[in-house]
């Protein structure tokens, strides 16, 4: 089988290239990315000396460009990860969001109707659905919950989500759609919560959390996402969503202070900082879907998740600290001030 999986330099991406190099060593993988600031080709630095491994760059919302591939390649799969996925810049400049989001899904999904596919999977996430409220601990997101979201960011994954669905009901698009809770692990780009704070308080730097830091995320260990999308490809139902999450609530107080424990440094570090706008309060997702019918479970354990993902961050400073001393210091002096 010959997959195309794009957005493959990113963060879940070259996780899930991973894991199917070795779980499918038979199979043939292409990457398609555009490297954006989040796409880094060092990610994917074992993967390129595979011989059933190819990495193509180019634009998923470029339709020539995306047409010629999939004429040469004809591939059988396509796992659609390419996206802008950080809130907090959809929330500074929302336009980029819907021209990759939205238009850059229609153009992936046009070419598998031209050229053919066995399925087209969209890797998307539980922001669809909004947030829950913090003291109502009993409800969860299932599939069947309405989309409603808050940020330009959410709002764009759910059009695309729509628009995968609207192709299958038309045209019959043989699609399938993952949503999916927080991930954390290797290559998680250092703009999001978890490598942030491991990064700043390696730094001694101050750990901004936002609003008063009660905000609940249900994280996963990326590798448990990675066999939960390779399951949905292989064996689940056409025109089908599935919920993918861990049942690992935390409040983002208490992931802030079970790294800096964990790295044996001070919670004085913590500083509150003005809350994002529409910050989502709670997600939790109700997976009971994908395991009744594909027997999928997460692996790891939060405990064990956090310690390997510490340790991968001590063990490749190159890789980030090649991100951070670049055009990222630009963003983070624009999001965070300069007083951090
Ligand atoms: P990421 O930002 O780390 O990586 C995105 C990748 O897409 C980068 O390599 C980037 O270069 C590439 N890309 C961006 N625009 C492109 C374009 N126009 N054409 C081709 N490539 C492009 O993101 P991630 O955290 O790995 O997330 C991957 C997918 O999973 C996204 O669709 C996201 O919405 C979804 N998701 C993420 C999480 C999470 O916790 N990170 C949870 C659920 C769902
Ligand atoms: P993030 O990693 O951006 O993921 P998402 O917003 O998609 O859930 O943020 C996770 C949580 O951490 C979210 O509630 C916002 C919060 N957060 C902070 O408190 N401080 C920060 O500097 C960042 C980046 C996030």
């Amino acid at each position: 089988m010959k997959l195309i999986i794009t957005g493959g330099a990113g963060f879940i991406g070259s996780n899930f290239i991973y894991y199917e190099l070795k779980q499918h060593p038979e199979d043939e993988f292409i990457c398609l990315d555009k490297l954006t600031y989040a796409g880094n080709l060092s990610s994917l630095k074992d993967a390129m000396q595979q011989p059933n491994f190819k990495f193509v760059k180019g634009d998923i919302a470029d339709r020539d460009f995306v047409y010629s591939l999939f004429e040469g390649e004809k591939p059988d799969v396509v796992v659609n990860f390419a996206a802008e996925s950080h809130v907090d810049r959809s929330i500074l400049e929302p336009e980029l969001f819907l021209k990759t989001n939205v238009i850059g899904t229609g153009v992936l999904m046009d070419a598998c109707r031209k050229y053919g596919i066995k399925r087209y999977h969209q890797v998307s996430t539980d922001e669809v659905y909004g947030d829950l409220p913090l003291d109502r601990p009993d409800l969860f997101f299932t599939e069947t919950t309405p989309l409603h979201t808050s940020s330009p960011y959410s709002a764009s994954k759910a059009s695309a989500d729509l628009l995968v669905l609207a192709y299958h009901r038309t045209y019959g698009l043989p699609v399938t759609i993952s949503r999916c809770s927080n991930n954390y692990g290797p290559y998680h780009f250092p703009e999001k919560l978890i490598p942030l704070m491991i990064i700043n308080a390696l730094h001694d730097k101050a750990l901004p959390v936002y609003g008063d830091g009660a905000n609940v995320r249900d994280w996963l260990y990326v590798e448990d996402h990675c066999s939960a999308i390779d399951l949905i490809i292989r064996h689940g139902r056409d025109g089908e969503v599935y919920n993918v999450g861990g049942h690992n609530e935390k409040s983002n107080l208490v992931v802030v202070k079970i790294i800096l424990k964990a790295l044996g440094k001070s919670e004085d570090l913590i500083t509150f900082v003005k809350d994002r706008p529409g910050h989502d309060r709670r997600y939790a997702i109700d997976q009971t879907k994908i395991h009744n019918e594909l027997g999928w479970l997460p692996q790891t354990k939060f405990e064990d998740g956090i310690a390997k993902t510490i340790e991968w961050y001590l063990d490749n400073k190159d890789w980030w600290q090649e991100i951070i001393s670049g055009e990222y210091q630009n963003y983070y002096k624009k999001m965070y001030g300069n007083k951090f």
